[in-house]
Parts: C-alpha cells; sequence; structure tokens
C-alpha cells in the first residue's frame, strides 16, 4: 500500500470535513483501491495556529507557513482551501510547479486567474481537480468533463449558490429579513468568507464561468459576464410572485446558441411553482444539464457546507492519488470485499411508499 500524503492550506469549514472524512472513511477508500493506496494528513495551514479545531490532531499537523505545506516532502498532493485569489494563487501556482497535484474548491480563484493557473497545469503536466468549486456536494464538474465529453452541451442552468438560495427560502418560508437569513447562512458554514460573493451573484457567476469553460474550452473574461446578485430582493417581491405562482430564484444559465456564441448569466430569476427548479430549497443546488446526445439531465443536492463539499474534495483526492499507482487494475473492478450480505426483505415489509 502506498501512502499519499495531502499537504492543506485552508483547515476551516471544508478542511475540518475534509480531515473528519478521511478519519472516518480511510480505510472504505482504501479498500475500494484495493489497497493500492492509502491517504494520510501530513501538514496543514492556518492563520491561527491557537485556534482549536480537531480532537485527534497531531501536534505538529499545524503550521501558520503554507510553503512548509507544499514543500514537505511526504506532501504528494496539495489541497488549497483558503479562498481568495492572492496566496492562494501561490499556493496552487507552487504546488504545480512542484509537481503535485492540486485540489481546490475555489471558484474565485479559478474564475478569475484560472488562465494562468491552467496554462503553468499544462506546462507542468500536473492537474488541478475542482469539483468542490462548483455545487458543494454535487459531483457535476465531473459529469461534465467525463460523462457528457460525447456531447456538445446545449445549456446548464440552476441553482448554484447555496446561501442565497438558503436566504431566499428563509425569507419566504420563516418570514426572516435578509440580514437574519444570511447570518444564519454563515452559522451553518454556507458562506464565504466576504458573503458579499454570495448575495451580489459573484459566487454564482464564478461557478458559471468555470462549467461554460469547461464545456465550451475558451477562458471567460468575468468582466464581460452579466451578473446581479439578491440583494435588492425584498420581502415584497417575494409575496408578489407568490401570488402570481412563481418561486424567485437566484438563476445561473449557461447557453450555447447556434451561432457558437455562448450566453452566461446570473440573475434573481421568476421560477414557475410547476417547474423542478422552484422546489429546491434551503442550501440545495440543482444544475440541468442538456447535451446534444445525451438529453437533459438534473443534478441535485447539497450545494454548500462542510460534509458535502468535503465529499468532493476527497473525490479528487482520490482521482489524483489514482495516478501514483500506475495499475488501472486497482480502479473500477469490483467486488472490492467478500464479507457483503443481502437483507432479505420480510413478507410483512413488502409494501414501499414514497411519501
Ligand atoms: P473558512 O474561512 O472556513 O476556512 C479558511 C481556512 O483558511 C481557515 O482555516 C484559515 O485559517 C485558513 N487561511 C486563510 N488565509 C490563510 C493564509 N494566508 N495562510 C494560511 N491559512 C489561511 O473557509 P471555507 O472552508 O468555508 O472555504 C474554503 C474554500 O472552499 C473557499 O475557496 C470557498 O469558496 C470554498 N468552498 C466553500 C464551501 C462551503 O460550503 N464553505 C463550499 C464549496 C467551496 P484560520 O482557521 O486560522 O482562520
Ligand atoms: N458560498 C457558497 C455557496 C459555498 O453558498 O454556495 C459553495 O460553493
Amino acid at each position: 500500500t502506498k501512502n499519499i500524503g495531502i499537504g492543506m492550506a485552508g483547515f476551516g469549514t471544508v478542511g475540518t470535513g475534509v480531515w473528519e472524512t478521511i478519519q472516518r472513511n480511510g480505510s472504505l477508500i482504501s479498500n475500494r483501491a484495493k489497497g493500492a493506496f492509502s491517504l494520510s494528513i501530513i501538514k496543514a495551514a492556518v492563520r491561527d495556529i491557537t485556534k482549536k479545531r480537531i480532537d485527534d490532531a497531531p501536534a505538529d499537523l499545524f503550521t501558520t507557513d503554507w510553503q512548509e505545506v507544499v514543500r514537505h516532502p511526504e506532501v504528494d498532493i496539495v489541497v488549497e482551501l483558503i479562498g481568495g485569489t492572492t496566496t492562494a494563487f501561490d499556493i496552487v501556482a507552487e504546488a504545480i510547479k512542484l509537481k503535485k497535484p492540486v485540489v481546490t474548491g475555489n471558484k474565485a480563484l479559478l474564475a478569475e486567474r484560472g488562465k494562468e493557473l491552467f496554462a503553468l497545469s499544462k506546462q507542468y503536466d500536473t492537474p488541478i481537480h475542482f469539483e468542490a468549486a462548483v455545487a458543494g456536494g454535487i459531483p457535476v464538474i465531473k459529469a461534465v468533463q467525463d460523462s457528457y465529453v460525447g456531447n456538445r452541451i446545449e445549456t446548464m442552468s440552476g441553482i448554484i449558490n447555496g446561501t442565497s438560495n438558503y436566504i431566499l427560502e428563509r425569507m419566504t418560508n420563516a418570514g426572516l429579513d435578509y440580514l437574519e437569513a444570511l447570518k444564519e447562512a454563515q452559522d451553518l458554514g454556507y458562506a464565504e468568507a466576504d458573503p458579499a460573493l454570495d448575495v451580489n451573484g459573484w459566487d454564482a457567476a464564478h461557478k458559471a464561468i468555470l462549467l461554460a469553460t469547461l464545456a465550451y474550452g475558451f477562458s471567460v473574461d468575468p468582466e464581460q459576464v452579466y451578473v446581479r446578485g439578491i440583494e435588492r430582493v425584498r420581502t415584497i417581491d417575494i409575496d408578489f410572485a407568490t401570488k402570481l405562482g412563481y418561486a424567485v430564484k437566484l438563476l445561473s444559465v449557461v447557453r450555447q446558441h447556434s451561432d457558437g456564441s455562448v450566453e452566461l448569466r446570473t440573475q434573481p430569476s421568476f421560477i414557475a411553482k410547476s417547474h423542478i427548479l422552484s422546489s429546491v430549497n434551503g442550501v440545495f443546488n440543482a444544475v440541468a444539464v442538456r447535451g446534444d446526445a445525451s438529453g437533459e439531465a438534473l443534478f441535485y443536492g447539497r450545494g454548500a457546507g462542510k460534509e458535502p463539499t468535503a465529499s468532493s474534495v476527497v473525490a479528487d483526492l482520490v482521482e489524483a492519488a489514482y495516478t501514483f499507482v500506475h495499475t488501472a487494475g486497482h480502479r473500477g473492478f469490483l467486488p472490492y470485499s467478500e464479507s457483503g450480505q443481502l437483507r432479505p426483505i420480510e413478507e410483512t415489509e413488502t409494501s414501499y411508499y414514497v411519501r
């Protein structure tokens, strides 16, 4: 079994989730890889080293110097979870130059400065994985990148900011005002360090830019994107929409027109109550992807928060880890365990209800 060393830059909401998920499911992951590798977090950079984060942290896990993490000889993969577009850029660039694969959830960084980073990634033949950057725990990046590779993508549209969706729902159903609802979303770990990005539409727009870049292969200049946030949505607007049979949602749309041009927009939108997107509530996200061969599919799930986002980070870590073990047979050949068994269905439980 090869031990794959992970270096974390950032150990806040998502970083803590990644640690806990690997602690809880590390053996399961290793078994699924048929013992080819195990994952262990070697070093983690934070700002405040005195903060209590986890119970079982080794004494030397934390540092305030991200270079110590990236350059650590036992660190094979670097996870960037500090956010922002400056230090995060330096961390990702440095890791790539050391030929250490990067995993990040930082959509602002990739949407604003992805052009430079993806060029470096190509130059150094070292990947950047970013499933967590779009729609939290929903595997939409891998879907677009892998499952839809044989399609021309016609549209990708949906709700891709959990915080603003949570705020809109709390304003609609709990009668909270905008600031109270935002405070709840922050306390739940959904909001960005700078929550302005959530409510002014830019977090969703960054994600839409990444989807567009994935689908159409050109880098999008954020300044040219149409973005409106939810800051000016008031309870009276929501009440009005409800009376007319609509819900108000922050919708992002990526659509390729017949002349090849790509429409990209994020804005509060009226969604008919009969439309499936109108019932995507709280922290949930949904992305409808339509390919010319596949037709439309809807990806739905938790779009933010510690554990769902950690799920996507860990998936990327596993994908990166496979590149260190050059044995394709370790992946995708089931079964990996001898011990599973089916639970028999009793006569008394043959009815099944979905409520
Ligand atoms: P947090 O603010 O909870 O955590 C940020 C972490 O980075 C903290 O541990 C902080 O240290 C550390 N940090 C910040 N600056 C530095 C620095 N210069 N050097 C060393 N450490 C630093 O953020 P989240 O975990 O919520 O988000 C992290 C990333 O993941 C962001 O890019 C965000 O957009 C993305 N993301 C977040 C989601 C969510 O639901 N929260 C969902 C999807 C993506 P300290 O703890 O000491 O302050
Ligand atoms: N702040 C983001 C949101 C986190 O609320 O959707 C997930 O990217």
